[in-house]
């Protein structure tokens, strides 16, 4: 071997082997992989091509001159995941705890820029204790730059990341800025300033856990989506998940949902949802049954399901094609809208707005969530959001009403006025200003109990039924359960050649 050959391999070998095999046996020791065995299990075998692996930091302050690690801190570059291109970068904790420098920000800034100019996906592997401390304003500039491009990225290719050990500081805000966090379980926190320094400001004690572990911010905070118990665990799931998700916003360039080719018949009849809906009105279901016998092999990617479970939102196919679905949970507070189901559904609807998904929307309501902690809270701005994402969705809409759909509720969940493309309610659905004995008390009030009950019955016998809609055009078809997939798997074909642009506006001005 040549010896300007051995020189290479001889720093490639430096860069591999990060901040030295110490720090790596105490990575590995706290259960966590390092930063290259992530991206072996992130990445198809073989498929990874590393950039910028002798970068360095440029710092000269606090001895760090003497302290140079090739690749500083962030291993970067592109591989694929099923054979489809995915741009990475994967900080490394045993240099300088995986700190942003200005030279670690600037290799992450150049793959976000390639896979911008492509038309690709980012996945982000976070384990950072923030700014590099030592670089001072430089290490500030060098996440603002980053930041700088989530947001341009946002809504042109999707981002995800994983939360894959301490985060605290800017190391937070840049996943906030992507479309999807997953954390693991006991090794990965995020925080904008960690328990001393709470401590010190507002005099609380609290663990790392509690502050900003996994579980806090899935169940808690809705920070993070979906929350994993190790490494592996995660990395295998964003591989599933990778596969649900569009390359770009572009029809081109492979932009456009994936198509996975699938045995399962469009046309299947599930006979067993002829009687998903229980006899009693008030008595609940799981709506997953439903989502798992409509999806192509029954396989669902759930998003948030910890958080919010009143309403149900994730990644299936039909015929192949990514679809994604937003249903009423009526196991969890009979379904109903509040501040965080809003919330959750809205920003999924506009995610899958974004990158041309079309949603399919189960529908069970019984309303929004009464009282003053909602109000106050302010319910109206929250479910606002909600109204707004699906009134300005452009993709296509098939909707499904299963049993109640009331009041506001009726109209925010996709409904016809909604510009829904498909409108479909089961016999079984009820759809009305509000519940049948609700509305009587209002409108007999004072009356007796018999007549109460009396007129109860003759409102729910005009009302509590889907063909007072169906009799105006809101309703397309009132369909058989049975046949949900199959009419959803035609609407959808039919739907493929959709074409609706909204009018021209630098951008809209959703209640934030
Ligand atoms: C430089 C850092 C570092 C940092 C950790 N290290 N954080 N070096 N800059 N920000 C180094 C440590 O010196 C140590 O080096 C190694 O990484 C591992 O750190 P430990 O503390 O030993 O690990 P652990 O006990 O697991 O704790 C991890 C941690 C903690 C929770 C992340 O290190 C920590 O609190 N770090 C500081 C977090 C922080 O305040 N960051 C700045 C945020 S401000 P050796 O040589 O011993 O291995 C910010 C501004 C941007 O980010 C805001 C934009 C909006």
């Amino acid at each position: 071997m040549s010896s300007t050959i051995e020189e290479l391999e001889r720093r490639r070998e430096a860069a591999r082997v990060g901040g030295g095999l110490k720090r790596i046996g105490a990575q590995h020791a706290k259960g966590k992989l390092t930063a290259r065995e992530r991206l072996d299990v992130l990445l198809d075998e073989g498929s990874f091509e590393e950039l910028d692996m002798y970068v360095e930091h440029n710092c000269v302050d606090f001895g760090m001159q003497d302290q140079v690690i090739p690749g500083d801190g962030v291993v970067t570059g592109s591989g694929t995941i099923n054979g489809r291109l995915v741009f990475v970068f994967s900080q490394d904790f045993t240099v300088f705890g995986g700190s942003l420098s200005e030279r670690h920000a600037q290799k992450i800034c150049k793959v976000m820029d390639s896979a911008m100019k492509v038309g690709a996906p980012i996945i982000g592997l976070n384990d950072s204790g923030g700014a590099r401390i030592q670089e001072g304003v430089a290490s500030l500039g060098g996440y603002a730059e980053v930041f700088q491009r989530n947001a341009l990225a946002s809504g042109v290719v999707p981002q995800l990341s994983l939360i894959m050990g301490p985060c605290a500081g800017g190391a937070v805000y840049s996943p906030a800025m992507t479309d999807f966090i997953f954390m693991v379980k006991d090794s990965s926190y995020m925080f904008v300033t960690g328990p001393d320094v709470v401590k010190t400001v507002t005099n609380e004690v609290v663990t790392q856990e509690a502050l900003g572990g996994a579980v806090t911010h899935t169940t808690k905070t809705s920070v993070a989506d979906n929350a994993f118990e190790n490494d592996i665990e995660a990395l295998l799931a964003a591989r599933d998940f990778f596969d649900f998700l569009p390359a770009s916003n572009r029809a081109m360039n492979g932009g456009g949902v994936p198509e996975r080719p699938t045995a399962d018949e469009w046309d299947r009849i599930e006979e067993s949802l002829d009687t998903l809906i229980p006899a009693s009105a008030n008595q609940p279901y799981d709506m997953h049954e439903l989502i798992r016998k409509t999806v192509d092999e029954g396989d669902f990617f759930e998003t948030q399901p910890a958080h919010a479970a009143n309403i149900i939102t994730g990644f299936g196919r039909i015929e192949g094609r990514t679809v994604g679905f937003v249903a009423n949970q009526p196991m969890v507070l009979a379904g109903v809208l509040d501040i965080n189901s809003s919330k959750k559904a809205a920003r999924f609807v506009r995610f899958c707005d974004a990158f041309e998904i079309p949603i399919v929307t189960f529908v069970d309501v019984p309303g929004f969530l009464p009282g003053t902690a909602q109000e106050h809270n302010g319910i109206i701005k929250h479910g606002a959001k909600l109204l707004f994402a699906y009134a300005e969705a452009t993709v296509p809409k098939i909707t499904v009403i299963t049993r109640k759909a009331y009041g506001g509720a009726y109209d925010v969940m996709a409904s016809k006025h909604l510009r829904g493309d498909l409108n479909y309610a089961w016999p079984t659905a009820e759809i009305a200003v509000m519940g049948a004995k609700g509305a009587v008390e209002i409108i007999f009030r004072g009356k007796t109990p018999e007549e109460i009950a009396e007129r109860t019955a003759e409102y729910e016998a005009r009302f509590a039924n889907p063909f007072v809609a169906a009799s105006k055009g809101f309703i397309d078809e009132v369909i058989q359960p049975h046949s949900t997939r199959r009419r959803i798997a035609l609407g959808l074909r039919k739907l493929r050649g959709k074409a609706l642009e909204n009018p021209w506006k630098k951008h809209d001005n959703i209640p934030l």
